[in-house]
């Protein structure tokens, strides 16, 4: 599959790119890309943000920067394939939609900054609005971290020992149930023996 990440970060990424599961995903032919928010922007000085309608605190990422970056990358926006926004407010995370994801053949992630997207790419950029979890990060790259790295250890060979995969914890393999405890030497350690 090919997984493209658009953000206003991509340097945050090389560290993600280079950890072995990964690398190993791109070695297989799967691929992961990077578009800069900031290199497409149809605005002066590199501009992205613009400040909200309605007044409040903080910018928020304009429909039209994410539109140029997709229309850059994909000739298209919204792009032909499932494009994920990451929010706090979006759909919370989990397996089943790791597993949904990684049966695409591409993929999107869209990482917000600020307050967020204008809600303009949520609803007509976007296919899904994903959140990790309910708590505010300072943007929407470390969640296309966690999505990512959910949907790429679920490619086959990513892993290198495909059975970790199937017996994981919350897989299907197991119907939701929590995987066992794992134990290794020393079978003794301070008085705490194996089960
Ligand atoms: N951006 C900021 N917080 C987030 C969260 N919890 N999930 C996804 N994207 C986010």
């Amino acid at each position: 599959m090919r997984i493209d990440v658009v953000t206003l970060f991509p340097e945050w990424f090389e560290w993600f790119a280079s950890q072995r599961h990964v690398a190993n995903a791109v070695g297989l032919g799967h691929e992961l890309g990077f578009v800069d928010l900031r290199a497409s922007t149809p605005l002066n000085a590199g501009q992205v943000d613009d400040t909200p309608y309605g007044g409040g605190a903080g910018m928020v990422i304009r429909v039209d920067v994410v539109e140029a970056a997709l229309e850059e990358r994909y000739g298209a926006a919204p792009p032909p394939h499932r494009t994920v926004a990451l929010s706090p407010g979006g759909k919370q995370f989990d397996d089943a939609l790791a597993s949904e994801l990684a049966a695409e053949p591409a993929l999107t992630l869209l990482c917000g900054r600020y307050e967020g997207f204008d809600e303009r790419v949520n609803e007509h950029l976007a296919t899904d609005v994903v959140s990790v979890g309910p708590y505010v990060l300072s943007g929407g790259e470390v969640a296309a971290m966690v999505v990512a790295d959910a949907v790429i250890r679920k490619l086959p060979g990513a892993l290198g020992h495909e059975e970790s995969v199937v017996e994981e914890s919350f897989s299907e393999a197991l119907e939701g149930a929590p995987e066992y405890p794992h134990y290794t030497r020393p079978f003794e350690w301070r008085g705490h023996s194996v089960p």
